[in-house]
């Protein structure tokens, strides 16, 4: 790089021209650097950040302790391939996440680089498992980008637009959103429907279900739905898959959002926060389902890079030292304090969920009809970056802000960003 600074104007320039129109940022910013919650464009000017690279940033940007851990291991090897020769951070890492996973007995873990190739992962392994074809997944939820992924992703704008035709043996059925009118006996209902009239219970393998969904709008799933899902799935023999990617590490108040039900999944996919920003996924479950893929079955060249497991062996560390699923609770009871009293005055939030710093608001046209306000919803991101403030929103109807800052926030930047998210709001 030469010694005068590249422009926004010149990175947009270079985007439109060699970048795909198909990837978007939801903020036209170019960022320099980033530290704890805040970022720097390459102007200069300053952001909070309540995006968190999409809730992989829960110990914060740049923390000391990963750093110190990724330097170390860059210096003494940055990739082999486990399928080469293994070593230790990948194997100590998987009994850290192995020892935090909620599932009693004997477990094992293995890793890739994305969520959606631990999802895909997570599939195999329940087919292997069980012998069985078909997966039942939910609308609004989001498992990644990948075909069979993309299959069980319930949400039509952008992600499945143009890319069929889809995976076969993956059925669909209503969340439990509760705001939208799935309550747990209309869900479980629909799901019953599904296993008399399209896909019979004995073939199925696996359900997988987001304990909160995330892009599909933080909508959390009730307790009791979760319970009777459970039950169905111990009743028919089918392995019951916790997707954590979005809600797992502590972002929930609890290390994996599905304790807050005191269910136990078969098994469970985990990415994003698992490895501060370096590309991480795991799959973690039961030893016997984990061990029914024979040997050579699963893999990848990149899976468990040696760095990356560095940083995530860190990222255990921080989370239990700092307390960050506690931390997390605090924060979200902040949050949500802030967003009822905003309701009280702005007829435009609909709904306000929050499970710990897992919170958004759900903006609507109109109470009654639940119209959803789209547009106004970007406005309203858009006005809290100009502001100072980078901020998502998700749902199938896009109308949903949401926060997914990191945990280590500290109370200063915790108000700041809240105050400028409150001035966004428009009457
Ligand atoms: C719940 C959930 N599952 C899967 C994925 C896919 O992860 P990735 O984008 O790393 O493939 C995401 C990404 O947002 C997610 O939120």
């Amino acid at each position: 790089m030469s010694a005068t600074r590249t422009t926004e104007a010149q990175l947009s320039e270079l985007r439109a021209k060699y970048v795909p129109r198909g990837i978007t940022s939801a903020h036209p910013v170019a960022v320099d650097r980033a530290k704890g919650a805040e970022l720097w464009d390459v102007s200069g000017k300053r952001y909070i950040d309540f995006a968190g690279g999409i809730g992989v940033m829960n110990v914060g940007h740049a923390h000391p302790r990963v750093m110190k851990a990724v330097h170390e291991q860059l210096d003494r090897a940055t990739h082999t391939s486990f399928q080469v020769v293994h070593y230790e951070s990948y194997l100590r890492l998987a009994e850290r996440l192995c020892e935090v996973t909620p599932i009693d007995g004997p477990k094992k873990a293995i890793f890739f680089s994305t969520g959606a190739e631990a999802i895909e992962n997570a599939v195999k392994i329940a087919r292997a498992a069980t012998g069985r074809q078909a997966v039942i997944s939910f609308r609004g939820g989001f498992h990644g980008r990948t075909l069979l992924a993309l299959t069980l992703t319930g949400s039509v704008q952008p992600y499945k637009q143009d890319f069929g035709p889809y995976a076969a043996e993956v059925y669909q059925t209503p969340f439990p959103y509760v705001y939208r009118g799935w309550n747990t006996e209309a869900a479980l209902a629909d799901l019953d429907n599904l296993l008399e009239s399209e896909v019979g219970p004995k073939r199925v393998a696996a359900i997988v279900i987001e304990p909160v969904l995330g892009e599909g709008g933080f909508v959390p799933a009730p307790l009791d739905f979760m319970r009777r899902l459970r039950e169905l799935c111990d009743r028919h023999g089918i392995l019951f898959i916790a997707d954590e990617i979005q809600t797992g590490f502590g972002r929930t108040g609890k290390f994996f959002a599905i304790e807050h039900s005191g269910v136990q999944p078969d098994l469970m996919t985990v990415a994003k926060s698992l490895a501060a920003g370096f590309p991480l996924s795991a799959v973690v479950g039961k030893a016997d389902v984990m061990d029914a893929p024979g040997p050579g079955g699963l893999g990848g060249t990149y899976g468990g890079n040696p760095v990356a497991c560095a940083a995530g062996l860190a990222v255990m560390e921080i989370m239990r030292d700092e307390k960050l699923p506690e931390r997390a609770a605090r924060i979200g009871s902040v949050v949500e304090e802030r967003m009822q009293s905003w309701a009280r005055d702005h007829e435009i939030i609909g709904d306000v969920r929050a499970v710990g710093a897992m919170a958004g608001m759900e903006l609507v046209r109109d109470r009654k009809t639940k119209e959803p306000a789209d547009k106004e919803t970007a406005n309203m991101l858009a006005t809290a970056r100009e502001k100072g403030l980078i901020i998502l929103r998700c749902g199938v109807h896009h109308n949903v802000i949401r926060t997914l800052m990191p945990l280590t926030i500290s109370d200063e930047h915790l108000e700041e960003g809240l105050d400028i998210l409150g001035a966004s709001l428009n009457p």
